[in-house]
């Protein structure tokens, strides 16, 4: 089917620039949407992404998502654009890993900031124009460390169950309207934010996922195009877990 731009979807997607974010946003341009996303740098895949891309189908801004202001004169801007938003993926995030007696209360702050508060101001911004047109999807990046306790991410873990939260509470409020909220939690898998695990600890993760796998950025972005597909329409308020049986 040949849809106008103006009838093409817009998916919203934080920290296009690598990883997870990436993949997303070269996924949902090749199913036809308009991507609107975000990171504080843009790197070389996403300006070579950019330049093969038409002019009108990718938007890019550097925006540190711990400034609110910022996150929302984005969010502005694209409904000013395309006057839509059918998809938001809160994706961005960041790691924090080290005992918590030991982690500096501004890395917690940070942390918190990035993982929480950015997402909670992103989906009441992109929410707006949804209900407006009552449908929508949100879904939210968790973590299997929002499920599982492990030492040494627990205010990482704190912050994607908190996620969880807002995924079920929000379910409920803007169900009626159409919109439906999904978390999606991976288990471990290859990109900056896990290039610090060891070799050791690889193996042991390995060893504990029937699967017999890390998993991949791939792995998790087919169950987004799911998510966001009709067949998931009945879908709401859950958290689905990607991690190849890790927490079975
Ligand atoms: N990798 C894993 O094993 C794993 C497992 C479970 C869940 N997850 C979750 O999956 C999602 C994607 O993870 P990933 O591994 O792909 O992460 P990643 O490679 O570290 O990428 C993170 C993205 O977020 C952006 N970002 C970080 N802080 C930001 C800020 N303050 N403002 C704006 N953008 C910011 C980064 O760009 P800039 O740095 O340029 O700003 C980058 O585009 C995250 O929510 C993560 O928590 C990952």
């Amino acid at each position: 089917m040949n849809l106008t731009t103006d009838q093409r979807p817009v998916a919203v997607i934080s920290g296009g620039s690598r990883g997870l974010g990436l993949a997303l946003v070269t996924d949902f341009l090749e199913r036809g949407y308009r991507v609107e996303t975000f990171s504080r740098t843009e790197s070389a895949e996403l300006t070579a992404l950019r330049e093969s891309t038409a002019s009108d189908a990718l938007f890019w801004s550097s925006v540190d998502g711990t400034n609110a202001e910022a996150v929302e004169e984005f969010v502005r801007a694209a409904v000013r654009r395309h006057r839509r938003v059918d998809v938001l993926v809160n994706n961005a995030a960041t790691g924090l890993e080290g005992l918590l007696t030991l982690t500096a209360p501004t890395a917690i702050d940070t942390a918190l900031q990035t993982n929480v508060t950015l997402p909670v101001l992103l989906t009441r911004a992109c929410l707006k124009p949804m209900l407006a047109r009552r449908t929508g999807v949100v879904i939210n990046l968790s973590s299997i460390n929002a499920l599982r306790g492990q030492t040494g991410v627990a205010v990482y873990g704190a912050a994607k169950a908190a996620l969880d939260g807002l995924t079920r509470g929000l379910a409920r409020e803007v169900g009626p309207a159409g919109v439906r909220v999904v978390s999606v939690a991976p288990g471990y898998f290859d990109s900056e934010m896990t290039a610090g695990i060891g070799q050791a600890q690889r193996r042991r993760i390995v060893r504990r996922t029937p699967l017999g796998r890390l998993g991949s950025a791939e792995d998790v972005l087919g169950v987004i195009r799911f998510l966001t597909s009709p067949g998931a329409s009945f879908i709401t308020g859950q958290t689905i877990t990607v991690d190849g049986g890790y927490t079975c």
